[in-house]
């Protein structure tokens, strides 16, 4: 079968490397992709929002399954558009508010008894702000809809919360946001192939580092780098994660007639009074994903198909520890340095692109988290060993990384 991935990252690379191995495929397809990922999957120059030339293209080329990387197309309605004429591995656009709507997620999880902070929703100012006013601290503030992860912000003071509700309703004086309590704990990243009230979740969990600099200092970002598995984490936490909140959740969405489909992420604290959900994204998480396919030994298109079928089948993983380290351009997450020129990369090295273009054998930066370089071993830290080789083999200057990936895992 011909399969087209939508999406330019890291994640995608994972992906198109990943289904390049299934024995079920002839042909990986991504749009729009980039140069990094050219040895596994070739590249469409389609705009992952350009529904109508997907369409022409999934018809022209005899698709059959279409899968989604990133959250906008979904949010959008990709599936909404183009399920009619491929099989489309994600979400409608109903139900990818589990991501793309703060307040739709914390309402899902409200009618299905999920773990998740006490919230209220807000549409103006004077009502935020009684609240924040008699609120405990640190508090947490979450801007509905997409919003790159800029949209969380963690006061810790009740004039800090005061400062970002007047930015919030000084852009947008109707503003939706969901108000919530801070929760405490170590934080981990669950995912699952979902068809309905069929969930496969992924038997291995991975950990992710969202703050820009070592010791988790500096702005949230995208992520910094993630490894699996996270042998702290206790396998009762994952158990409860996969029983009370993402088996609630697919089957009160199926028993309400708008069942979900796709890949389901959930974002996850484990706090001293059992697993919490902190976010749901509608789509495998990045750089969660790289590691995570790394390790799992399944062939992706056989689950995909199995998913679909609505049977069940069992995951295989690889005993090994796999983490990964992100380079990103100085600057990142705010303004950052633009073609960086990155030397040394190698198609075939352990390595996961998110923005690299070639030039004339060159290879320079486009956008702000760069690439994943990853390392597999028997334990964690000989895997981070091997991470940290791979990023010494590059030259290039005006990336960053953290040095400190794996660590939690390490103590
Ligand atoms: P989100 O976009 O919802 O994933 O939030 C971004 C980050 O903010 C999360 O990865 C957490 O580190 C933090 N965060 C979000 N909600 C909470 C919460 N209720 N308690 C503590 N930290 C939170
Ligand atoms: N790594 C978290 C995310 O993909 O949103």
């Amino acid at each position: 079968m011909k399969v087209l991935v939508v999406g330019r990252g890291g994640r995608e690379h994972a992906l198109c490397k990943k289904i390049s191995q299934s024995k079920k495929v002839s042909q990986v397809f991504v749009a729009p992709g980039n140069d990094g990922m050219k040895n596994v999957a070739n590249l469409v120059n389609i705009n992952e929002l350009d529904f109508a030339a997907l369409k022409e293209f999934v018809l022209k080329e005899n698709i059959e399954w279409l899968i989604v990387g990133p959250e906008e197309p979904l949010v959008k309605g990709i599936y909404d558009e183009l399920a009619d004429v491929v099989k489309v591995f994600g979400p409608d656009k109903y139900t990818a508010q589990m991501e793309g709507s703060k307040a739709f997620a914390k309402e899902v999880m409200a009618r299905f008894n999920v773990p998740t902070a006490a919230y209220e929703e807000f549409t103006s100012f004077d009502k935020a702000h009684e609240y924040v006013k008699k609120s405990a601290y640190p508090l947490v503030l979450k801007k509905d809809g997409l919003a790159a992860g800029k949209g969380v912000v963690i006061p810790e003071t009740y004039e800090e919360a005061v400062e970002f509700l007047k930015e919030f309703y000084e852009e947008d004086a109707t503003c939706k946001l969901v108000i919530e309590d801070f929760l405490e704990g170590e934080e981990f990243s669950l995912m699952s192939f979902v068809n309905g009230s069929t969930v496969i979740p992924f038997d291995e969990i991975a950990q992710d580092h969202k703050r820009a600099y070592d010791n988790d200092e500096g702005a949230n970002t995208g992520g910094m780098g993630a490894y699996t598995p996270v042998l702290q984490i206790s396998k009762e936490a994952r158990r409860q994660a996969v029983e009370e909140v993402l088996i609630p959740v697919c089957e009160g969405l199926a028993k309400e007639g708008t069942p979900y489909h796709g890949f389901l992420y959930a974002g996850l604290i484990s706090t001293r009074d059992g697993v919490k959900v902190i976010e749901f994204n509608a789509r495998l998480g990045d750089p969660e994903t790289q590691v995570l396919l790394e390790k799992m030994d399944s062939d992706i298109m056989e689950v995909i198909e199995a998913v679909y079928n609505n049977e069940k089948i069992e995951l295989a993983w690889s005993k090994d520890s796999v983490l990964g380290v992100v380079l990103a351009a100085e600057g990142y997450p705010a303004d950052y340095v633009k073609n960086a020129q990155v030397d040394n990369f190698n198609l075939d090295g352990n390595y996961y692109v998110a923005a690299l273009k070639e030039d004339e054998g060159k290879w320079y930066s486009n956008g702000g988290r760069v690439l994943l370089a990853y390392g597999r071993g028997q334990d964690l830290a000989k895997a981070k060993e091997n991470a940290y080789k791979e990023v010494e083999k590059l030259k290039a200057d005006q990336l960053f990384y953290r040095k400190d990936i794996g660590n939690k895992g390490l103590k």
